[in-house]
């Protein structure tokens, strides 16, 4: 399994995605994944599934330093002493002290940045989280943590597929050493209606979720959370590993719409 370093992180590119999973459903997901070698788990406090997250995490034979754990604040927990009160929580159903990444799951409307950023870095050095980071952040969001606060910034998590582009993004991100974690990597099942995947993956006796997955992976400074409740898309997306796109492959991929977003809510930024 490949890594991902970002400031002083080190987390493993394939991660499993939990968002929609809940109760035992989850339990037994993530103790699959981590039987079958995933070391990467990534969960929200908007999913209402940390405890489920939490009781794998306390009963696997893997050891929890491990094992890397994302989790994030809500957006309309922003303000430092919700931001400080959801870690507590989350930290109590996820059965840990700490966790690897603590992102903003969205930025808010309206949101005083500096001011959580600024207990993001405090709840980092108490020990609570291990690395801080973000998630739905554009250029400009990111520019103004960076740049303008100087918030240690480990990863942006983002929407990022072979059917949505995310090219001035990822520049800046690479340009900063600042690690891209891509959800929604299979675009939510929409790669179905796009022949020229199934074509390529024909080609590899694969199929189109392990082209459009190892894509991902295969770039550099980004990572990827597939959402995997069954057993054989576990297995399935960690195998994608062995698949070798070629040239002919990234070219047809280039040329998909690059335009579908899974996940825009009313709270979003405005999107670069
Ligand atoms: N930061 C954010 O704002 C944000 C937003 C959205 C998502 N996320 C994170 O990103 C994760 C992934 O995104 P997502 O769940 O929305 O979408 P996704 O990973 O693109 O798609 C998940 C769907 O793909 C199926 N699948 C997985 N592997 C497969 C394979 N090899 N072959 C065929 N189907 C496969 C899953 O089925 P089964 O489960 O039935 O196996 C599930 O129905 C989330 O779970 C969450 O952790 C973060």
């Amino acid at each position: 399994m490949q890594s991902l370093t970002s400031h002083g992180l080190t987390f493993p590119k394939l991660g499993l995605g939990t968002w929609r999973l809940s109760g035992e459903d989850c339990t037994t997901a993530v103790l699959g994944a981590l039987d079958r070698g995933y070391r990467h788990i990534d969960t929200a406090q908007m999913y209402a599934n940390e405890a489920a997250v939490g009781d794998a995490i306390a009963s696997t034979a893997v050891p929890r330093g491990d094992i890397h754990l994302t989790t994030k604040v809500r957006w309309d927990h922003l303000a430092p002493a919700d931001m400080r009160r959801s870690i507590e929580a989350s930290l109590s159903q996820l059965k840990t002290s700490y966790v690897d990444l603590y992102l903003i799951h969205w930025p808010a409307p309206g949101m005083d940045l500096a001011a959580s950023l600024g207990e993001l870095v405090r709840l980092k050095e108490e020990g609570l989280a291990r690395h801080i980071g973000v998630s739905n952040f554009t250029v400009a969001l990111l520019k103004q943590a960076v740049e303008e606060i100087g918030a240690p910034i480990a990863a942006n998590q983002v929407e990022y597929h072979v059917l949505l582009g995310q090219t001035p993004l990822l520049a800046y991100m690479r340009a900063r050493g600042i690690a891209l974690t891509a959800y929604c990597p299979l675009a939510q099942g929409r790669l179905a209606e796009h022949p020229a995947l199934d074509a390529i993956a024909a080609k590899h006796n694969v199929s189109a979720a392990q082209v459009a997955l190892k894509w991902l992976l295969d770039q550099d400074g980004v990572g990827a959370i597939p959402k995997a409740g069954r057993a054989t898309s576990q297995q399935a997306n960690l195998d994608a590993w062995t698949l070798t796109l070629d040239d002919a492959d990234r070219a047809a991929i280039a040329a998909l719409p690059k335009d579908v977003r899974c996940v825009n809510p009313a709270h979003a930024p405005a999107w670069d």
